[in-house]
Formats: structure tokens, sequence, C-alpha cells
């Protein structure tokens, strides 16, 4: 019997990483064989395979995306759920599975723990918004990758004398804004933890400005002015019924611009902050996630996800993983707010 791989939801940096520390551990340590399923939890209900062996995951730690594809199709839904995810395993000889996944894929793998499935999770996503793991991989590169994008935003800002507004990913918490806007220094960040008024940002600008400065604000995603009830969303909901997010930064800018009187830009950073090569810090918690999944399968520890205590790799029951998420605590909002304006 082999243990089946699949990785689900939005791809991430690090997700390579994860499938080779398995396949190694799994293959060297204990004996084990393993196929990937394509494409997340649509492989697993279409019975979609590759083999993976240890040829096919050479060098891959350091390649961005994932080898096995992904996608936010949820097993249940009209897709069959337990009954047909079993009787897949069952023809391919699979018998246990590592989900590698957000909160949409370890949702879904409990509800297939809950019937009977042998599941491990590994938890995966850019916005760190997991609250039973201090870090997911793929956050630091997303962060990375944003602060980046923010030095260059700032050249050209400080060339033109322009406001630039730059709008990063996270869902509903503010953790890649947070980090990457403190990097980069900007002027004000602006995270769904923590409503604001456009009084607000415009006096953070406005002081920037009589400095002689180009200022920079970092808005997530999912940041909602004092005046809306949500985050906004234009783009209907995903698969799992969440509301798709972007935009904020270009309805923000206009009315910096008006009440400031600056010239405002805003750029949204997009899918870029999930492409590409992983930091090493990404590279070597993600392999040692996919070495503990492994010790998980074999120690039967059905339901639980891999996670990041301190330096420590733990693990800790799917429910315990889920509906709470890893928000921005109030201390760490004002200490970066000491830099603002
Ligand atoms: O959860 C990761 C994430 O990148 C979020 O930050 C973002 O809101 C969402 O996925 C985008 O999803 P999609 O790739 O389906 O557009």
């Amino acid at each position: 019997m082999s243990i089946g791989i699949l990785t689900s939801g939005g791809d991430c940096p690090g997700l390579n990483a994860v499938i080779r520390g398995a396949v190694l551990k799994g293959t060297q340590i204990y004996n084990k064989k393993f196929v990937g399923f394509r494409h997340g939890w649509r492989g697993v209900v279409e019975g979609d395979v590759i083999p993976l062996e240890r040829k096919d995951i050479q060098g891959i730690s350091k390649q961005g995306g994932t080898i096995l594809g992904t996608s936010r199709t949820n097993p249940f839904e009209a897709n069959g759920g337990a009954d047909v995810v079993r009787a897949n395993m069952e023809r391919l000889g699979v018998d246990s599975l590592i989900a590698i996944g957000g909160e949409g894929t370890l949702a879904a793998a409990k509800r297939l723990t809950d019937a009977g499935i042998k599941i491990v999770g590994v938890p995966k996503t850019v916005d760190n918004d997991l609250s039973a793991t201090d870090y997911t991989f793929g956050f630091d590169t997303a962060v990375q990758i944003a602060t980046d994008a923010m030095d260059r935003l700032r050249t050209t800002g400080d060339s033109h004398g322009r406001c630039m507004v730059a709008e990063v990913m996270g869902r509903h918490v503010g953790w890649i804004a947070l980090h990457s806007g403190m990097a980069a220094g900007a002027h004000a960040i602006l995270i769904p933890e923590q409503k604001t008024s456009m009084d607000q940002i415009a006096a953070w600008v406005q002081s920037v400005v009589d400095r002689g400065r180009a200022p920079l604000v970092v808005v997530a995603e999912g940041f909602h002015l004092d005046t809306m009830d949500d985050a906004h969303s234009e783009r209907g909901l995903d698969a799992f019924g969440r509301p798709r997010l972007g935009g904020i930064g270009e309805l923000l800018a206009p009315e910096i611009e008006a009440r400031v009187g600056i010239e405002t830009r805003a750029t949204t950073l997009g899918h870029i902050q999930r492409g590409g090569t992983p930091t090493a810090y990404d590279r070597v918690l993600a392999t040692r996630y996919g070495m503990a999944a492994v010790d998980s399968v074999i120690h039967a520890r059905w339901g639980r996800m891999v996670s990041l205590s301190g330096t420590s790799i733990t693990h800790v029951a799917f429910e315990d993983a889920l509906g709470k998420l890893n928000t921005v605590s109030q201390s760490r909002y004002d200490e970066a707010s000491i830099l603002f304006g």
C-alpha cells in the first residue's frame, strides 16, 4: 500500500520541499511507497495519480509552485465526498493521505477523517492565518517578495513625489502587510484587524508630505475602512464559499489624492507574492513539516496536523487547528503604528 500526497488550495512557495521531505524520509527510513494526487482534492475524487519515487523529487525543494498541481476543488459538494475518496484510495492501493493545505483543505480533511479516512495534515498558507501553528511556510517568501516590491515602489514614488499604495494578500489577517510594511518602512499599514478612518489615513499621508517625503501606504486585501461592514470583494465566492478579496488599494488611492492633493497610484501585488523560489527559511520549515507528516502516518496520528511551536515541530488535532484565525494582536499593531505618518 502507498501513502498519497496532495497539495490543495492556493499554491505557496515551499510545497515541493514538503513533498521532498516526506518522500525522502518515508522511503529511506520507513521503506514506504508514495503516489501524488494531481490538482489537490480533484485528483483524489477523480483518481488521478502520478508516481512519487525518490527520482521524482530530486532537487525540487528550491522550486516554487507544486509538482503535483493544485486546485480549490472541494471533495464534498457535488464531488462525492468520503465514499468516492475511499473507493478511489482502495482502487489505487493508497491507505493514507498527507493533505498539504490551508483552512479550506484542512476542513475537508477533517470531514473525511470523521468518515474514517486516514489523513494527516500539513499547514500551508502565505497568509499565516492558522492559529494552531506559529508559522506556515510560504509566509516568509511572500513577505520578502512584497518587501522587494515596496522597495521598488518607493524609488519611483520618490522620483515623482507621489503617494504609492501597495495592496498585499493575506485574506482576513494582516500578517503579510504588517511584516512587509515594517520591513519596507511604510508610513501606514492598513490591516483587517484594525478598522481605520479615511481621516486618519489622510493625516498620516499628509504628515509625510509635509516633511517633503513620498508616502508609502500598505494595505492588506482584507482591510476595511470604519465605514465599511466587510472587506472589499467584487469577484464572488471560491469553492469553499469564501469571498474572493482584492481591489481595496484602487479604492483608497483616489480618496487619498482627493483629500491630501498628492498624486497617488495603487499597485496590487497579487499572485506575484505566491510565485517563485521559496526563501531558505520556508524550505527548511517545509522540509521539516514533510518529514514530521510521515512520522505522523507511521504513528497513526490520523486527524492531526503537524505544526510549529517555537522551533519544535509538534502536532495538533484538526478541530483545534480550524475555526480560529491567527490574527495580528493589538500589541503587534501598536508597536508598528509608532512608525506611521
Ligand atoms: O490564501 C492564500 C491567498 O493567496 C489569499 O491571500 C488570497 O486572498 C487568495 O489566496 C487568492 O486566491 P486565488 O489564487 O484563488 O485567486
